[in-house]
């Protein structure tokens, strides 16, 4: 989490990196800070809260006139949100300014020895520790800045994205990773750079980036290539510029009011650019590279481990039903930060798939290391190209979604299920699983898909009407069976994490085990009743809501006409195959959410306490 940036080349650096702020909010959002360099002095602001207001700040308090610059907005680890323990950092001189995005875990110790040679701390956050340990050893070593940062990393234990300045040097920037993204965006000529944590700040600016990998850092200076070198060996390494894919457009609103509300309405478009080039009807064949090139370690697997966290975990309990029932495989699904940590048995003869939207969440990449440690072939299915757990994993398929910006992930959920459903539908053929008819009905179902979703983005209108009806519920109850189990969990995540209402997510026949206790006469419950999924089971759970005056939201395939007569409102999706069905139930879940949201006055982008990308454990 945290989001850093930077720039140092010939433009004034204020709007490039208040605007590349902007954009990398969805990192985090406790606070914000900036510093420029006008040729003379520091100019330093920073405040608790959002880039809105460091820009009220920056206004009044400093000079914002320069041509280098660093900039952060924080998503808080060590230390309180406020002013203090915003970044940027300065050392004890003030000559040095450090912004970062990580943990130092080992901050305490070198803070005690830095104490004892006379160091004072004002923020109680690790990176002031870090950023006074350079200084240390450049005044103590002798050495220039990049050394010194160089010496410092190799005796601190974490991960981080850095930059920092030295105002004895203010042609050049130092930047290092490890485990915390970030990329370096070359201009024309090397006469401008730009640096974040991902490429959005500067796409409007160059199509080149570099993307560092762990342990690596480099010095940037104006007019000169970049120079890449492993922090340990300090052996230089090849800086591989790559072309960014990304357009300006993909990352604005479009008209919409908000990030989350635009991308619910992209589905159809994201899904369809998921299949492309990989379903290919006419032809009667999927074709996923990753797949083909390493077909032999799917048929011969044991099973399929599948590790992701919250929504991305979501996806990987459909894909679990969807695996199992199409390709015959035994899948178990795992949250990435319990496996991680429970000593799991795994053999080179297990798959492991990582699911990851940003494809920066830290228990998900420790998850993967320790699975490629043991011998197994891992697999990722990640949106963001270039990410961490992209690189990490022996092969995947990209979802192809476009940039995810709301917090609240949406059309990364569904086109992981697409993804993860071609993968089910090609590895059933391989295996002999499914016959020649049903795979090709499948595909045929699977395209109509978007179409599907386009057409049930219609009850936008009607989900507002319901959603004014339980604005002020404190409570939800989400329910649903088979494959739309995970559907009902994914709905209750949505809702309380950007209405901040209390939500649970049961499989429907469990609430007689417990969660029936909570019904009432003001407990909402939303029931997925799809025709085909255990329909009869479903009603009866239905019906046991009733009996106890709980309101009912239904979820129901259009032209039923026995849970309209229960349910005090229908949502209708169209007809579609049961293992298919998760994609369109969602959808109305995720407008249910978003209303309520609006509704409620709350940040539907940026919710509480959360960020977009957990690059922390
Ligand atoms: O980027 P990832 O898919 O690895 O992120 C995993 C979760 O942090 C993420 O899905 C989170 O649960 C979303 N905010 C839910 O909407």
């Amino acid at each position: 989490m945290c989001g850093i940036t930077g720039y140092i080349g010939f433009r004034e650096a204020y709007p490039v990196i208040i605007n590349g702020l902007q954009r990398l909010e969805y990192r985090g959002y406790d606070s914000a800070g900036i510093m420029l360099y006008d040729g003379n002095q520091i100019q330093l602001a920073k405040t608790k809260g959002k880039v809105s207001n460091l820009v009220e700040i920056a206004k009044s308090d400093i000079s914002t006139s320069g041509v280098v610059g660093i900039g952060h907005t924080r998503w808080a680890t060590h230390g309180v949100p406020n002013d203090v323990n915003s970044h940027p950092h300065l050392s004890q001189s003030g000559n040095l300014v450090i912004v970062h995005n990580g943990i130092i875990e080992n901050y305490d110790a070198i803070k005690k020895e830095l104490i004892t040679r006379g160091y004072t701390f004002k923020s109680d956050t690790d990176t002031e520790v870090l950023v006074n340990l350079i200084e240390e050893i450049k005044t103590k070593e002798n050495v220039k800045l990049g050394k010194a940062v160089q010496i410092a990393l190799n005796q601190v234990v974490g991960a981080y994205a850095i930059a920092v300045f030295d105002k004895e040097k203010p042609d050049e920037i130092v930047v290092a990773k490890l485990g915390s993204p970030i990329a370096i965006g070359v201009g024309k000529d090397f006469k401008e750079f730009f640096i974040a944590s991902d490429a959005s700040p500067f796409i409007e600016y160059t199509k080149d980036a570099i993307y560092l990998e762990d342990e690596e850092m480099a010095i940037i200076k104006k007019g000169r290539e970049v120079n890449v070198r492993k922090i340990k060996s300090d052996k230089l390494v090849d800086s591989n510029i790559q072309e960014l894919q990304l357009n300006l457009e993909q990352i604005e609103k479009g008209g919409y009011e908000h990030f989350m509300l635009k991308e619910i309405h992209e589905q159809p478009r994201a899904i369809t650019d998921t299949f492309r080039g990989r379903l290919l009807r006419d032809e009667g064949i999927i074709k996923m590279a990753g797949v083909e090139d390493n077909m032999k370690k799917f048929l011969n697997a044991n099973r399929i481990i599948i590790v992701a966290c919250g929504t991305s975990w979501h996806a990987g309990l459909v894909a679990e039903y969807i695996f199992e029932e199409f390709a015959r495989i035994p899948v178990e699904v795992e949250y990435a930060s319990e496996f991680r940590y429970r000593n799991p048995v795994i053999t080179e003869k297990d798959v492991v798939i990582a699911i990851s939207q940003s494809g920066e969440t830290a228990d998900t990449l420790a998850a993967i290391k320790l699975a490629k440690k043991r011998g197994a072939f891992v697999f990722g299915v990640c949106n963001v190209v270039g990410s961490s757990i992209a690189r990490e994993t022996h092969a995947g398929a990209y979802t192809h979604a476009g940039p995810e910006i709301g917090v609240a992930s949406t059309k990364a959920f569904t086109t992981q299920i697409t993804v993860l459903s071609l993968m089910a539908l090609r590895l059933a053929r391989a295996k002999g699983t499914m016959s020649s008819s049903d795979y090709r009905m499948h595909l045929q179902e699977l395209e109509l898909i978007p179409r599907k979703v386009e057409q049930l983005l219609n009850v936008d209108g009607h989900v507002k009407e319901i959603a004014k009806e339980y604005l002020l519920s404190t409570n939800c109850l989400y329910l649903g069976r088979g494959y739309n189990f995970p559907v009902a969990l994914e709905g209750a995540l949505k809702l309380k994490e950007i209405s901040y209402i209390h939500a649970e997510g049961y499989p429907a026949a469990e609430m007689k085990h417990g969660p029936i206790a909570l019904i009432d006469d003001r407990m909402p419950v939303i029931v997925i009743a799809t025709s085909k999924g255990h329909y009869e089971k479903v009603v009866s759970n239905i019906q046991e809501i009733k009996s106890r005056k709980g309101k009912i939201i239904a979820v129901v395939t259009e032209g039923d006409t026995t849970v309209k007569e229960i349910a005090d409102h229908t949502i209708e999706i169209p007809e579609v195959e049961e293992a298919f069905s998760p994609l369109l139930t969602t959808i109305p879940l995720q407008l249910l959410s978003y209303h309520i949201a609006v509704m409620r006055n709350c940040n539907v982008d940026q919710p509480r306490n959360l960020a977009k990308s957990v690059t922390v454990e």
